[in-house]
């Protein structure tokens, strides 16, 4: 089988590295994320070596770009098996600096925009009589550390989401996963605003943080199970990671 996975964040990290490795599986692949021109390149890579990829502009924050990007899979390719929802920011910092902006924008993102994904694709799912939901939460949802709680909050927010979504869908239609990480080499302390907790985070990834392929692979696999079979939650993270 070849599925049709649409992927949001993948203009880079995770979600580019699960792009990449679901399009030398067989996958057909369709790329949100706001910058177009990173995920037009990212699309042309992949037809370059054989795949099968489309793009489309989409910010997760709005439902109707999350709706053109599901219709894209569908007019392109005729349905999708798969949708991750893998976009996600991180503006950490203490509770006590009342970062209200950046508390609103990671709600945006990071469980808002999950919730557009699920708007869009659950019909196309209920259509077909079959659809696999994988989102990425982490593992600052797991270990509650200090400077991370809003972060955290909002991801398992998302993985309350997905464990109802799973008890509501026993008719069989609908697998869910949700996919926690620890530290992983990616973009993503370029959204920490506050420079301490950037670098912090930053030279941890660099120190430690895995390849985000291993996260890649760890999505594939949940993807690849025959569609009786639901893996629901894969924590991966660095072996030294505490
Ligand atoms: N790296 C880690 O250590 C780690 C650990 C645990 C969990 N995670 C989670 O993994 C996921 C992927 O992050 P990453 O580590 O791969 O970081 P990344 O390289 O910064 O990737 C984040 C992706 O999200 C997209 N994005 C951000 N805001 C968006 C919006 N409004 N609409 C659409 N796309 C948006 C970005 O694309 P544009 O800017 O082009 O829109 C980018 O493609 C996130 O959910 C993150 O919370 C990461």
């Amino acid at each position: 089988m070849s599925p049709i996975v649409a992927i949001t964040g993948a203009s880079s990290g995770i979600g580019e590295a699960t792009a990449r490795l679901l399009a030398r599986r067989g996958a057909s692949v369709v790329l949100g994320a706001r910058r177009a021109e990173r995920l037009d390149r990212l699309a042309d890579d992949i037809r370059r070596d054989g795949g099968v990829a489309v793009a489309r502009a989409t910010d997760v924050t709005d439902p109707e770009d999350l709706q053109q990007l599901v219709d894209l899979a569908v007019s392109e390719f005729g349905g999708l098996d798969v949708f991750v929802g893998n976009a996600g920011i991180s503006k950490i910092g203490p509770i006590a600096d009342l970062d209200l902006a950046g508390w609103s924008e990671m709600i945006d993102v990071n469980l808002r925009g999950v919730l557009h994904g699920i708007a869009a694709a659950l019909p196309v799912f209920r259509r077909q009589g079959h659809g696999h939901f994988v989102t990425t939460l982490s593992t600052a949802g797991l270990k509650i550390v200090p400077n991370q709680g809003v972060y955290a909050a909002t991801k398992n927010a998302v993985r309350t989401l997905l464990e109802a979504l799973r008890q509501e869908s026993t008719d069989g239609v609908v697998r869910t996963t949700t996919i926690s990480p620890g530290f992983v080499r990616t973009e993503l302390a370029d959204s920490i605003e506050d420079l301490a907790q950037r670098e912090r985070i930053r030279s941890s990834m660099n120190e430690f943080g895995l390849p985000p392929d291993a996260v890649a692979a760890a999505i594939a696999f949940a993807i690849e199970q025959p569609r009786e079979v639901e893996i629901g939650e894969i924590t991966i993270r660095p072996t030294v990671q505490g």
